[in-house]
């Protein structure tokens, strides 16, 4: 029997409530407590996001019932099909200053809040992936799910200078918005989006091999914030192909909200063999309502341990022994 709550607790000081997990994954993975972003600012503006009782809500608004009316739309096509992603980057380039990465972000929350709710990460989650991103120092960096590009900017924002992000995209008018926005913060030296998905059959991972630079241990730091229901096999995919090394961290939106369980008792039932892995708790983007989870994971090395039993490649990137990396271990 693992005892993870301690484990967790001697190395990070964090205690670790936990409510159980989905399906018979036995033993609770690490929790970090819930950060809350100021609201103070956006409180006290015309048409700003309704509170009830301090909870910020987005059920009143017209623009979170048409993202939930289109749910099905979004989840197959993903954009709500209102035109709101055209219009975020409208509203990016009228609002917020040329070249001026903060201020970008800072349009895209006001724009959030204040216009339309859209499924960016967000301020509160955006603030975790902020703080694993400077915890890991990474090199290269690889998104899946660009959507209009605001984790992007966020991971640009504190990915050290010399780094570089691939952000992957599955909706090429996606791709385009976030390109728009990219430029617009003066960034888009440091990102490359592609369209396309891990799981296109070869033609995106072709591409980051030949075009990107992506080898044997070279990937330092993933965001998982795609569909839901490939999360595990694109993990593994990228398990397969060795790109990751011991130390490389990997965060996951949506664990709870819309949900990934099978991503959560993947996890649950590595830890501490292939990943450690801690829960952070927080609220689905720009409200306070619904909950959350990311999950951020160190991988420890070890083969795939594919789920599908097919493709592993035991021994090559994070298994390799003795490799070392910028800012790492040995
Ligand atoms: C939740 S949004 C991403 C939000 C973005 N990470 C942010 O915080 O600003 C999900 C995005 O993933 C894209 N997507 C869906 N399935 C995908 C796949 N298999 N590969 C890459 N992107 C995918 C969708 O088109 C959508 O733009």
């Amino acid at each position: 029997m693992r005892t993870l709550a301690k484990e967790h607790k001697a190395t990070n000081g964090v205690s670790t409530q936990h409510p159980g997990l989905p399906g018979n994954a036995a033993d609770p993975l690490p929790q970090n407590p819930v950060r809350r972003p100021p609201t103070r600012a956006l409180r006290h503006r015309p048409g700003a996001i309704l509170e009830i009782g301090g909870k910020r809500v987005p059920f009143m608004r017209w623009s979170f019932i048409r993202l939930l009316l289109s749910m099905r739309r979004l989840m197959r096509v993903w954009q709500v099909g209102d035109g709101r992603e055209e219009r975020l980057a409208a509203y990016v380039v009228q609002n917020a200053r040329q070249g001026d990465l903060d201020d970008v972000i800072r349009a895209i929350d006001e724009y959030c809040y204040e216009r339309s709710y859209m499924i960016n990460v967000g301020d509160e989650k955006g603030a975790i992936l902020d703080a694993a991103v400077l915890r890991a120092r990474p090199a290269r960096l690889l998104e899946l799910g660009t959507y209009c590009g605001y984790s992007a900017l966020r991971m640009c924002r504190v990915m050290p200078d010399t780094a570089r992000l691939v952000s992957i995209e599955f909706n090429g008018a996606n791709a385009v918005i976030a390109g728009r926005i990219l430029k617009h913060a003066g960034v888009s030296d440091r990102v490359a989006v592609l369209v396309g998905t891990l799981g296109d059959g070869g033609r995106t991972i072709a591409t980051l091999e030949e075009e990107h630079g992506f080898d044997a241990g070279s990937l330092d730091f993933v965001f998982i914030d795609h569909d839901k229901s490939v999360y595990v096999s694109d993990l593994e995919l990228i398990l397969n192909r060795g790109w990751l090394h011991p130390g490389s961290v990997v965060l996951a939106d949506n664990v709870k909200f819309p949900g990934a369980p099978e991503y959560r008792a993947y996890l649950n039932e590595r830890q501490n063999e292939n990943w450690r892995t801690v829960e952070h708790k927080a609220h689905l983007e720009y409200q306070s309502l619904l909950k959350d989870l990311m999950l951020e994971s160190d991988y420890l090395g070890g083969p795939a341990h594919a789920a599908t039993g097919e493709g592993v490649v035991a021994g090559i990137g994070g298994s390799r022994p003795g490799r070392s990396w910028r800012g790492g271990p040995a």
